[in-house]
């Protein structure tokens, strides 16, 4: 049970909650119910690097990264870098180089977490536990189109960005999905497109979605279209398990997920490889929050829920559980960062977390 992790926090809150999992990590390892040793290796890439070196991360960054047995990132993003520059330049970098194909958010209530859906009238029991599944390697970040700057001079441009789906990327993705709510308590899949506007990509990726369905009889299998979806979220939270929908959608949907859970702060994510021809990457689900870095008031929380689920990859699931189990006494005792509703310091809810360990 011996692992080397790449630590990569890069900017803003990103060292600040790398920092605090590491800590946890520790003490689990030290402490927690079955023995693992973790050696990290720290890459100091991300926007600091970028002023120096005119980019994100090396040029042989990949390959310094290919032998990791996983990688646990921070957040990448400051306002000295353009935003697509930063993020393409080491976050979509490493997933696209490493065929991180499969990004999984689960979205499930904390106990002590208030949250929007359990404010209001009698509603403190409803039900959240979903997993977001989003297609990480192709759809709309494929990164085709351009942009014809001199077109007709100023006030002319035309810039094209378009998705790419392929039948493949569908599949595997859909497929990955059905596979995972087989193991859930509900075992329910919702594919969500908009494939009444956009008639090819996602009239392809419902095609494959009501296949893959035909294999999986003892599923649960509906299509919704992401405009009423984010509306189900708000209004029906307990009709959802697994959600699967394309790189854009799913992205914007988790987001609205972790808010309803609590937070940004609170929401965990793995980008994977599922065939594990590369090591996979496992990341809260927020940005480098300028306006709370440097304060010490990060929410460490989605950073360990990201912890839980590498360790459950590198196969230490009572470990994973165990990291798990804490991090709901945690938030369930009170240890609650400003961005849920507390007081406490990243370090405060870190040393919370490790006492319950
Ligand atoms: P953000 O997630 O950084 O912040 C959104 C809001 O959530 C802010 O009010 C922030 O204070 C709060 N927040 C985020 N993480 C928190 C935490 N751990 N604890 C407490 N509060 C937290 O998103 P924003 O502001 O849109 O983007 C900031 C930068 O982060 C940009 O440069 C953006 O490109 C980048 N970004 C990077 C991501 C990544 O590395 N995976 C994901 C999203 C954004
Ligand atoms: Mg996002």
């Amino acid at each position: 049970h011996r692992f080397t992790i790449a630590a990569v926090p890069a900017d803003g809150v990103g060292t600040e909650v790398v920092d605090a999992t590491r800590t946890a990590l520790a003490e689990l390892a030290r402490r927690g119910p079955e023995p693992f040793e973790i050696t990290w290796r720290e890459f100091d890439w991300g926007s600091h690097y970028y002023a120096e070196h005119g980019r994100m991360m090396p040029e042989d960054g990949l390959d310094r990264l290919r032998d990791m047995d996983a990688i646990f990132f921070g957040a990448v993003g400051w306002p000295t870098v353009p935003d697509h520059v930063s993020l393409w330049g080491l976050r979509l970098a490493i997933c696209q180089g490493f065929d991180q194909w499969a990004n999984i958010r689960p979205v499930r209530f904390l106990p002590g977490v208030r949250s929007p859906l359990r404010g209001t009238q009698g509603a403190q029991d409803r039900a959240l536990d979903w997993v977001v599944i989003r297609e990480n390697s192709e759809g709309e970040y494929a990164g085709l189109g351009g942009r014809n700057l001199s077109a007709r001079g100023p006030g002319h441009e035309v810039a094209v960005q378009s998705a790419l789906f392929t039948e493949a990327g569908c599949e595997r993705i859909v497929r990955y999905a059905f596979d995972l709510a087989r193991t859930r308590q509900r075992p329910k899949v919702t594919g969500v497109t908009k494939s009444n506007a956009q008639q090819y990509g996602m009239v392809l990726w419902d095609e494959v979605f009501d296949r893959v369905a035909e294999e999986y009889p003892d599923v649960e299998a509906e299509r919704v279209l992401v405009d009423a979806m984010a509306a189900r979220f708000v209004l029906q939270p307990e009709s959802l398990s697994v959600v699967v929908a394309s790189n854009l959608h799913a992205d914007i949907l988790s987001d609205l997920g972790s808010a309803l859970a609590g937070s940004l702060g609170v929401a965990a994510s793995a980008n994977l490889n599922p065939e594990r021809r590369f090591p996979s990457m496992f990341e809260p689900v927020h940005g480098s929050a300028p306006d709370i870095a440097g304060q010490g008031v990060a929410n460490p929380i989605g950073a360990f829920g990201s912890a839980a689920l590498m360790l459950d990859h590198l196969g230490l699931r009572a470990a994973a559980a165990a990291l798990e189990a804490a991090i709901a006494e945690t938030t369930g005792a009170g240890a609650l960062t400003p961005d849920i509703g507390g007081t406490a310091t990243t370090d405060e809810v870190t040393k919370a977390l490790v006492d319950r360990l």
